[in-house]
């Protein structure tokens, strides 16, 4: 790969970059047209397929989350992404056994041996996610700083569907001077306004319906914050965490209003102010954002 990113470079073609884990879906597709846009014609357009073990906790999902490359491909070509980059296990993170049946424990689900360099941010991944999900952000920082190494794009695209996970990016970036511009692309809904997720496949059922209480809570933020000029935070997460307590099968696991740009919890709400929740909805987790 960096090996074609570095023909590519000399020929002087400009790359766009989309980093993803699969199973993708029109929201991944969006920041594919994104990149594009942003490349033109003449550029080239690469999409990562990793299912990065290293961002995810030993109770997590990390066994079970979907995969499949051959519908991935379908949709990657149709889309005109000119190169879909699919490292191994053994490729990133060469030493370590990366079975998806050392799922359990904290215990080295790898043979430490061969790979024992992380990348931390230290600030902004201490809340929201970061809280909830411990070494989930160093996971991510890691496995995007060696894939900008491996692609070396000159931009690469980020859903704002994973608000904090962008705003680490762009922080890593800056920190340690990636010569790479980060662009962050909306987030793509459904029309229940359920944002689009590889994890939404986990939800059948009445799962599916009552997901859509996420942006339930985002619809009625937004509605406070438009009334009232500065709406108390507290207030709010009370009434974000009775409205998610209806719904028999979701439970809160957190919601926070913050500065989008320094991630810095208010305490009162007014237009503009970011928020952010994720919600356990049967055994899924999901989250979502957006600005009030
Ligand atoms: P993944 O969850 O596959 O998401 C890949 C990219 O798609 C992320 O930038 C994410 O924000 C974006 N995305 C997901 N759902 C979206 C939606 N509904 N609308 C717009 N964009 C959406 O995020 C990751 O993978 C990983 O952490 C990764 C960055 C690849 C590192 O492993």
């Amino acid at each position: 790969m960096q090996k074609l990113a570095l023909h590519w470079k000399r020929a002087g073609a400009r790359t766009g970059f989309v980093p993803t884990m699969g199973y993708l879906h029109a929201g991944h597709i969006s920041l594919v047209k994104r990149a594009r846009r942003a490349v033109g014609k003449k550029g080239v357009v690469v999409v990562s397929i990793y299912v990065n073990p290293t961002q995810f906790g030993p109770r997590e999902d990390f066994s079970k989350y979907p995969r499949d490359l051959k519908r991935d491909l379908k949709l990657c070509r149709a889309a005109g992404v000119d190169v879909v980059f699919t490292p191994g296990d053994r490729e990133m993170y060469p030493g370590k056994t990366c079975s998806r049946r050392y799922e359990s424990a904290d215990e080295p689900r790898f043979d430490k041996r061969g790979y024992s360099t992380y990348v931390g941010e230290e600030k902004l991944s201490q809340t929201m996610e970061g809280a909830s999900r411990p070494a989930h952000f160093r996971g991510v920082t890691t496995v995007v700083a060696k894939l900008f190494n491996l692609v070396l794009p000159d931009v690469a695209v980020f859903g704002a569907k994973d608000w904090q996970q962008a705003v680490i990016i762009k922080r890593m970036v800056a920190d340690l001077n990636f010569p790479v511009k980060i662009i962050v692309a909306p987030t793509l809904r459904g029309r229940n306004g359920l944002a689009m997720s590889s994890r939404n496949l986990y939800l059948v059922g009445d799962l599916r319906r009552q997901a859509t209480v996420l942006w339930c809570c985002i619809q009625i933020a937004r509605a406070a914050a438009k009334k009232l000029k500065a709406f108390p935070a507290a207030k709010l997460k009370a009434a974000v965490k009775k409205l998610v307590e209806c719904e028999p099968a979701a439970k809160l696991d957190y919601v926070e209003f913050f500065e989008p740009d320094t991630l810095s919890p208010v305490s009162k709400v007014a237009r503009g102010t970011h928020m952010a929740l994720a919600v356990f909805v049967g055994k899924t987790r999901l989250i979502d954002n957006a600005q009030l």
